[in-house]
């Protein structure tokens, strides 16, 4: 079975959005090759506009160059990104999308993918509730079964 087919299968009733995308990472890639149904509630499009496009779709006036170039060097160098970008839902309504962004390896390590997994942040007031360090759990590792899957199966290859 191989990380996507896994995915497809275990991906459907998830707490946060999962969304894959093809290796190739210059436009018109990465395209997306599934989405799940929470996914497509979040950004507010139907599956059938998400999927076979880049996930710039949901760029817009205040998305953030600097993240996006983070971003890119992270998806360039194979490594996982973790962060905070404004996306644009279909109605053109904007959240604050938190991403969880990782290589899908094959069983050789070779990077065949892109899995992100993501979910809107409402702007938190204090500090969390545990742990002083200040920063919380990536939303793949949190909260998400599917994520703890993927990672026992090594297909997220080097963190
Ligand atoms: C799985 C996956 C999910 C992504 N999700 C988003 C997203 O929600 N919002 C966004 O602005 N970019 C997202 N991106 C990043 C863009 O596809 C693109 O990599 C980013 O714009 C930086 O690269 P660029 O400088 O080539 O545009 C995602 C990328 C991948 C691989």
């Amino acid at each position: 079975m191989t990380a996507l087919e896994l995915i497809r299968a275990f991906a459907h009733d998830t707490a946060v959005g999962i969304v894959v995308t093809e290796v190739t990472i210059d436009p018109p890639g990465p395209i997306i090759l599934y989405a799940n149904p929470v996914f497509s509630r979040l950004v507010g499009r139907d599956l059938d506009q998400i999927i076979g496009q880049s996930p710039r779709f949901m760029q817009g006036k205040e998305t953030r160059e600097e993240t996006l170039d983070i971003f890119h060097r992270a998806l360039a160098g194979g490594k996982r990104f973790h962060g905070y970008l404004t996306n644009y839902r279909g109605d053109g309504t904007k959240y604050r999308a938190e991403i969880d962004c990782r290589p899908l390896c094959d069983t050789t390590g070779w990077i065949e993918g892109f899995v992100a997994f993501e979910r809107e942040v409402i702007r938190r007031v204090g500090r969390p509730a545990s742990g002083a360090a200040g920063r919380y759990e990536p939303v793949g590792e949190s909260s998400d079964p599917l994520a703890g899957i993927l990672q026992a199966l090594s297909v997220f290859g080097e963190a």
